[in-house]
């Protein structure tokens, strides 16, 4: 029997007294006045008056209760064959002295940190140690390139840069160093100083008088037995800034808070994942990413569990078996992964003959979220492991699953295509464009009603309004999730598609506006469209179109190949852009509206209806065309 029912209920009648309960799991320098305050901030705040440190609560306190000798973090990295065992002691000692070295470098509370790092164990060092001072860390994805970061460096305006000399990705080393000094060119902020941890496989040139070596300065503060003890600081305080896909070329920069935060991932470490102090919790994901923000580094050590930290990838880092082999050598308690890393796994070792190489029996539970999970790939993963493989669905914004089968709580009857139920703090509803209900089984926009639950954005970055505007007025008194799903007979939630030009692509939220700005760029494309269709491996991925202006005579093709490079170089490799493709017209709404989605019905071989508003049907006959001489009609479903 699942306890679900019994707390989701207590929490909807009294959630104050709800999360002040799960508050008390928390060490705090003062306690709140208000658990909740509907009259700050944009839609409340939570623990308003309330003091605090995360450094704190994922450290020092774990040390304080004889943790000290316990792997905090577990470093593999198949990628450069390095692994290292971090104990709580050495983490607490590393991060004290490295908040020593940014106070050293002028960084003070309030100030921002950016964190361009590749997945190695210094990236959490460095966010920890914001989190110890005070300091607002933004991390930015290792895949994006240099234009990324710079918008990134002028809307976060950081007082420093905290960087690596390079990342690795299979086959190649990508030097980070010039793709950070290239974005702090770019920018018109300019940081006062950079961090950069030297690696033997492509150290830097150092800058001198703005670049620090991260070991140089750790020796130096070594020296001088400095350390730097936790602020005190407002539950209300930010913690992170993490900047993810909106639908323009813009991110939005998500805020996150100390107090709610903390609150919400510990009580989802026992109550969604199951999970105990002292267990082994692996997200294989990447510290860029909100699932490396709250499942690789705060919700593990808030736990006082061990987190591992992976440099590598699914499948080619050396094989397909290597999932298996972390599990087994660290005694990996519950993994977290996209779906896409299961299809990798499962396209390369379908029969699974490496897993029966590797004894993986402390697995309990296998998570997937950041995608639609398909129920193939959760039956085969679940044949192979045997054990529940659990689909919940969350977002950046929200920081921490909105819907899950609660794993703690006592887990409910699984249903394939499906993250199961909402969690305490989500009042979930499906509404239409007006705002109104729909009936059980309907699709529609999936909408959160306000206010929003401890841990979720308070706001984005000093920018209200655009908070306002992009999740608030839609539906007035809800948060606007921009998925589509529908609620079945049971209060089952699905997630179908996004509502907006937001894809995922191997787990990867991306822009196709954000593709457009960059192909609209390019001097002879006059008009152009970014649309995500469906991959087996990827489960999305973006294909462009682009018609060039009148009076260009160069080769087609070469072009398509300069809009491919050049979303390369200004979104990044990530973008996973391979195919633009070049049309004489695009299909529209007399309105001038172009139809995406009708394009995308017509690749993945999904019926479609010709839109009653289009502008001239023959222009659809003609995509066709086009998809059809790339192999991409259909090619991508069964
Ligand atoms: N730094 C630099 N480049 C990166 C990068 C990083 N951190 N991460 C990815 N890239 C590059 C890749 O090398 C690739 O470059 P290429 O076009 O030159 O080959 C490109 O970005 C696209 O990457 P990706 O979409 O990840 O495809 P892939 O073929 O390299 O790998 C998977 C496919 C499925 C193995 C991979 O996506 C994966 O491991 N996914 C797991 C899911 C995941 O971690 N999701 C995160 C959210 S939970
Ligand atoms: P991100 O902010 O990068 O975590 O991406 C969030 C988006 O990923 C959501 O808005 C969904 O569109 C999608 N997503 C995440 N988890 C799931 C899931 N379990 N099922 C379907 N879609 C999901």
């Amino acid at each position: 029997m699942s306890d679900y029912h019994k707390i989701y209920a207590d929490w909807k009648s009294d959630p104050e007294n709800f999360w002040q309960s799960a508050a008390t799991a928390i060490d705090w320098y003062k306690p709140a006045d208000k658990v909740f305050d509907p009259d700050v901030g944009v839609y409340g705040r939570w623990f308003v008056g309330a003091e605090c440190n995360t450094c704190y609560n994922c450290l020092d306190r774990h040390v304080k209760d004889g943790r000290g000798e316990q792997a905090a973090i577990i470093y593999d990295s198949p990628i450069t064959g390095a692994k290292r065992i971090i104990s709580y002691d050495d983490l607490l000692e590393e991060v004290s002295t490295f908040a020593a070295g940014l106070k050293d470098l002028g960084v003070k509370t309030g100030d921002r940190v950016i964190v361009y790092m590749p997945m190695v164990p210094e990236a959490a060092v460095a966010m920890l140690a914001c989190a110890r001072i005070g300091a607002v860390h933004s991390v930015v994805f290792g895949g994006f390139a240099p234009n990324e970061l710079a918008t990134r460096i002028d809307d976060a305006k950081p007082k420093l840069i905290i960087s690596a000399s390079c990342g690795i990705e299979p086959g190649r080393v990508i030097a980070y160093k010039p793709l950070l000094d290239e974005a702090i060119e770019i920018a018109a902020h300019k940081p006062d100083a950079t961090i950069v941890l030297q690696r033997q496989q492509a150290p830097a040139e150092m800058k001198v008088g703005r670049d620090h070596d991260w070991a140089g300065l750790l020796q130096k503060m070594r020296s001088k037995g400095a350390q730097a003890d936790c602020v005190s600081l407002k539950a209300t305080d930010p913690l992170y800034i993490l900047y993810t896909s909106g639908t323009t070329g813009e991110p939005k920069g998500v805020e996150r808070d100390n107090g709610g935060h903390m609150v919400a991932l510990k009580w989802s470490m026992h109550a969604v994942y199951g999970i105990e102090p002292g267990e082994v919790f692996w997200a294989a994901s990447d510290v860029g990413w909100v699932v490396g923000h709250s499942y690789i580094v705060y919700g593990p050590l808030l736990h006082g569990c061990t987190a591992i930290m992976f440099e590598g990838k699914p499948v080619g880092t050396p094989d397909a078996g290597v999932f298996w082999r972390i599990i087994s050598e660290h005694k990996v308690a519950a993994l977290f992964t996209a779906p896409t890393a299961f299809r990798a796994i499962k396209k390369e070792d379908p029969d699974g003959k490496l897993f029966k190489n590797y004894d993986v029996s402390c697995m309990r539970t296998l998570f997937l979220a950041g995608e639609r999970a398909d129920p193939d790939t959760i039956q085969w993963a679940e044949n192979l492991l045997g054990v529940p493989v659990i689909d919940h669905w969350w977002q950046t914004e929200s920081g921490w699953p909105m819907a899950s089968n609660p794993v703690g709580l006592g887990m409910l009857p699984v249903k394939y295509g499906s993250p199961t139920v909402a969690l305490p703090g989500y009042k979930i509803d499906v509404v239409d464009d007006s705002g109104y209900k729909m009936a059980t089984g309907e699709l529609g926009a999936v909408v959160v009603k306000l206010p929003l639950p401890p841990g979720f954005l308070p706001t984005l970055w000093q920018n209200d309004e655009r908070f306002r505007q992009s999740y608030l007025t839609t539906f007035p008194g809800y948060y606007e999730t921009a998925d589509a799903g529908y609620i079945d007979e049971d209060g089952y939630l699905f997630i179908m598609s996004r509502t907006d030009d937001i894809i995922n692509v191997a787990g990867h939220r991306l822009s196709t506006g954000g593709m457009e700005e960059v192909l609209a760029s390019h001097p002879d494309v006059a008009e152009c469209a970014v649309l995500g269709i469906a991959d087996k491996l990827k489960g999305q991925v973006p294909v462009g179109f682009v018609v060039l202006k009148a009076g260009v005579n160069r080769d087609p093709a070469e072009i398509e190949k300069e809009c491919v490079q050049l979303v390369r170089e200004k979104i990044g490799a990530v973008a996973a852009l391979r195919v633009v493709m070049n049309a004489i017209r695009l299909p529209k709404t007399r309105s001038g509206k172009i139809l995406r989605g009708t394009i995308a019905k017509i690749a993945d071989g999904q019926e479609w209806k010709m839109p009653a508003t289009i502008d001239d049907p023959a222009i659809l006959d003609e995509i066709t065309e086009v998809l059809q001489s790339r192999g991409l009609v259909a090619v991508a479903v069964e």
